[in-house]
């Protein structure tokens, strides 16, 4: 018995060791966390309970036979955040590059299948040199196992990756397939294909970082949902973001106390919205002024800025905030903010976490490019995603809702449940002015008579009593008590029960 103890003592001394104490310090040294600090620092502390410590490779070709390190690169397991269950998976780069080889995806694949039986999230920390290179189709069997459970867990349990490392190749698409990327600058990168690959394939010389660093992925790609200095800022916001969100689509999300009044006013809103209807102003203002304790979890911040997604509590209780940002292309929807705010109202509608929309919409952006990259169908996903979602839905029209984007911005024709409207509000087909000039094209060129006709149809459509004669919106309300409007819309709606259809799924305009 003392000796089995002995052992166990000695095994697990080694798999914690992982890689060992030269490639631990050449992680350090890279600014990044081993495997196992990085589960300390996300979960509650002491909670994490490991499994599978011992479990190693049964590969024997190319000398691995004589290579085996307990744990086999990934470590997994489950503990708590703020007390509510998480099961992780934390990939070791000091074993063999934190590579993939069946019996690491095993290893992820059983919490996975824990985490769907019991309804828990799943949080995933990649830093992998991608498929074990020894073990050939074995290991791209693995991926493909782990796979499979995120499409079946997606909608079901929420899944978090963070890239805190090399992430290419078919290691992608288990992030891509989860809720939420998070990345960590200059020690992260994710591309399909590397550096290398594209020189000899497209002549293009870009560094890994241009390719697929956080940078890229946060601004351009819109792939990562939010980028952090270092491994520590990164794990200390997922805890901060896991607490907005249900363990799983049965659940509602976790209710949190706060001391700011549900009527509490806000005078200066009043004046938020500028008098000249062309200029900008910051919708961000908004959400900050109206959300309790001033407290906003913005997602994907520096990509398609012409929308604002992301979350916060109003009376305690999570939302999912959409809103049109006028500061960029005056608020436009375009390609990228539609599928960004579509893919984060499905989110939401998916783990029963209420959606309110701040709608200020000039419209769909007009262009080739638009046109050519299927503006169509990219903006359909949104329309789409506002259409099928059961949640409780408050929209407040702040200023612009033009054309079809007015149909699209959770309106009351989309199953919105409460649409409200500031007297500054402006809901009609398009602006005045391009309204006479299409209207009244012959007399374009008598510049008294357009005047006299666009202040007219300013007069008649630019503002909330059309939509308020037909019921498209349901009160007109003062900025100053927009949190209390919303606040009570929002518990009046907590009861809510809505149901789609059955069918198999439907057919989002991919
Ligand atoms: N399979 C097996 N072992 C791997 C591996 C893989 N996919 N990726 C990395 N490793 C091993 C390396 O052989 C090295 O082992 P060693 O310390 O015993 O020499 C260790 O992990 C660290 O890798 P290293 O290349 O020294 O680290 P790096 O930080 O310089 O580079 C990568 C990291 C990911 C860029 C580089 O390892 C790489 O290109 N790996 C292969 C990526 C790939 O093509 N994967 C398969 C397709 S998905």
């Amino acid at each position: 018995m003392h000796e089995i103890i002995e052992q166990l003592d000695e095994k697990r001394e080694q798999a914690r060791l992982g890689g060992g104490r030269a490639r631990i310090d050449a992680q350090h040294a890279k600014g990044k966390l081993t495997a196992r600090e990085r589960i300390e620092l996300l979960l509650d502390e002491g909670s994490f309970e490991e499994w599978d410590m011992f479990k190693e490779h049964r590969c024997t070709d190319f000398g691995m036979d004589k290579s085996s390190v307990p744990g086999d690169g990934v470590v997994t397991g489950y503990g708590t955040i703020n007390g509510r269950v998480a099961f992780v998976f934390s990939q070791d780069f000091t074993v063999f590059g934190g590579s993939l080889s069946e019996a690491h995806a095993e290893k992820i694949c059983k919490i996975m299948d824990h985490a769907m039986t019991i309804g828990a999230p799943v949080i995933g920390l990649n830093d992998s040199g991608g498929a074990r290179i020894q073990e050939g189709v074995a290991s791209l069997g693995g991926y493909a196992e782990v796979f499979q459970r995120n499409v079946m867990a997606s909608g079901v349990i929420p899944q978090i990756s963070v890239i805190m490392g090399p992430c290419a190749g078919g290691a992608v698409y288990s992030p891509a397939m989860t809720d939420f990327i998070f990345m960590v600058k200059d020690s992260s990168y994710m591309f399909v294909t590397g550096p290398e690959v594209v020189k000899t394939v497209t002549h293009e010389e870009v560094t890994a970082e241009e390719l697929g660093g956080a940078l890229t992925h946060s601004t351009k790609s819109g792939v990562s949902d939010l980028t952090f200095e270092n491994d520590v800022d990164a794990l200390m916001m997922v805890r901060r973001m896991f607490n907005y969100l249900p363990s799983n689509n049965r659940d509602k999300p976790p209710t949190r106390y706060t001391p700011d009044i549900a009527d509490r006013m806000d005078e200066s809103l009043d004046t938020l919205v500028p008098d000249d209807s062309n200029k900008a102003y910051d919708m961000k203002e908004l959400i900050l002024k109206i959300a309790d304790d001033g407290d906003f979890f913005e997602l994907q911040p520096m990509h398609a800025q012409n929308i604002i997604i992301g979350f916060a509590r109003m009376e305690g209780r999570p939302v999912g905030i959409v809103a049109n940002q006028p500061l960029v292309l005056a608020g436009c929807l375009d390609i990228k903010s539609s599928i960004k705010a579509a893919r984060f109202v499905r989110f939401c509608d998916a783990f029963n976490i209420p959606l309110l929309t701040f709608v200020d919409v000039p419209g769909f952006m007009p262009g080739t490019a638009q046109e050519y990259g299927g503006i169509i169908k990219h903006g359909a996903k949104l329309l789409y995603a506002y259409a099928e979602c059961t949640v409780p839905k408050v929209t407040v029209i702040t200023r612009k809702a033009y054309g079809g984007a007015y149909d699209v911005m959770s309106s009351k024709h989309l199953r919105g449940d409460v649409n409200f409207a500031w007297p500054s509000a402006e809901i009609a087909v398009m602006g005045p002015k391009g309204a006479v000039e299409i209207i009244f094209r012959k007399d374009i060129d008598d510049a008294a008579k357009t005047a006299l006709r666009t202040e007219e149809y300013r007069r008649k459509f630019a503002n909330p009593f059309i939509a308020g004669q037909r019921g498209y919106i349901d009160d007109v309300i003062m900025p100053h008590e927009t949190r209390k409007r919303v606040c009570r819309s929002l518990a009046m709606l907590q009861g809510k029960k809505l149901d789609n259809p059955w069918r198999k799924h439907g057919n989002i305009p991919l």
